[in-house]
């Protein structure tokens, strides 16, 4: 699509079989490989993909999210093997990682390979490469037979897509074709890592724990509650710009309390009360076992999934913040669920969706 605005006709496609035989597979393959826009599911979010080597196409995807240059775009591959085609050098850390984690929600930052154009890379010298978890993403890729830069199909800090039809809520007349295979398992985007640095550091939490990776890199630098107060912030904005303080955000306004249990169900009602004694409409983000927290109150309750499966919210949040997003409320509550585990992604996600500020109590 090169330079060109027009409004496109875009292809919804459904996936049956799911392998490389499968004739939706094969059709948006045959698109990727014509240098065209395609948007395909991952195990974590929709991506919206474009060969990584025709630099022509890649610039299309920036045009079609809305996505300034500066932000780079994620690799992804059918499998490790076809690394060396995409990165200068693999340190042997990133060997590691990828047998442990990958196909899977794990993004490894590495020296960029001469073949792929600064355009995905933003100019740098690095790239971000993933083996996605998702047996549609790897059936395409081996057809395709192309790496595919892809970053998530959505219009630029707008929360990402987590099925077909926020694809095209987002992206509909402006990319060629969406490939639908059903809502995306982990919900989050992938955890980005940095091994380029030693020692390596998470730019971005993400769908593989800070603790499962540490059982292969024990020294990794998390993204630690407070970093962005601190000096190496930055640093980070610089080096992952996707980073930035306001990002997978809703339009409604959205205030997020760093708590949880009965304190933070206490700070959520009085918050609710406040806002609807202004005559605002409010709506509330909250687990299963605490929907009955705003009983009494006129509050549209989004439930996320019992606070027991951090995996299961972290599945949901996107969806109920697009759903909460479509009702045309005045302000939507809600609150973090720890550090620990997928507790940390869901920390950041939140955090970022309230524009960078949450309320301590
Ligand atoms: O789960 C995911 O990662 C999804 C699916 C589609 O794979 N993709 C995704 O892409 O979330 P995107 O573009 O929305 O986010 C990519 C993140 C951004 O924060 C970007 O700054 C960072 O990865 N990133 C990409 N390449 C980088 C690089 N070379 N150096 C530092 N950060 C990089
Ligand atoms: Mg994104």
């Amino acid at each position: 699509m090169g330079g060109s605005s027009k409004r496109l006709q875009t292809e919804l496609l459904h996936a049956q079989q799911g392998d490389m035989g499968d004739p939706a597979v094969r059709r948006v393959a045959e698109l990727l490989r014509g240098g065209r826009l395609v948007a395909f599911p991952t195990e974590t979010v929709y991506g919206l993909g474009a060969d990584a080597t025709n630099a022509e196409a890649v610039a299309g995807i920036f045009q079609a999210k809305g996505r300034p240059h500066s932000d780079p775009l994620i690799v992804h591959l059918a499998s490790a093997e076809a690394l060396p085609t995409v990165a200068a050098s693999i340190p042997p850390l990133a060997v590691r990682l990828a047998n442990q984690f990958w196909p899977g929600p794990l993004t490894l930052i590495l020296p960029r390979a001469e073949q792929i154009p600064p355009i995905v890379a933003a100019g740098g010298d690095t790239v971000g490469v993933r083996v996605p978890g998702h047996a549609v993403a790897l059936a395409l890729l081996r057809v395709a037979g192309v790496p595919v830069a892809a970053p998530s199909a959505n219009r630029f800090m707008h929360t990402s897509p987590t099925t077909a039809a926020h694809v095209l809520a987002d992206l509909d007349g402006r990319i060629d074709a969406v490939l639908d295979a059903g809502p995306c398992a982990i919900g989050v985007e992938s955890t980005v890592l940095d091994v380029t640095v030693s020692p390596p550091r998470v730019l971005r939490p993400g769908g593989v724990t800070l603790e499962a990776l540490r059982t292969v890199a024990p020294d990794v630098v998390g993204l630690e509650p407070g970093v962005t107060s601190e000096p190496v912030a930055a640093e980070h904005v610089a080096r992952a710009p996707g980073q930035m303080e306001r990002h997978y955000a809703p339009r409604t306004r959205l205030i997020v309390f760093d708590a949880q249990g009965a304190e933070a169900l206490a700070a959520i009602r009085a918050e609710a009360e406040a806002a609807l004694a202004r005559g605002e409409r409010v709506g509330a983000l909250l687990a299963d076992e605490e929907a009955e927290a705003l009983a009494g109150l006129p509050v549209t309750v989004a439930r996320l999934g019992s606070h027991t499966s951090l995996t299961e919210i972290s599945r949901r949040l996107y969806a109920a913040l697009r759903e909460m997003d479509e009702l045309g409320l005045d302000v939507i509550v809600a609150h973090t669920f720890g550090m620990e585990g997928m507790g940390l992604a869901l920390w950041d996600r939140l955090r970022r969706a309230a524009g960078g500020e949450m309320r301590r109590l």
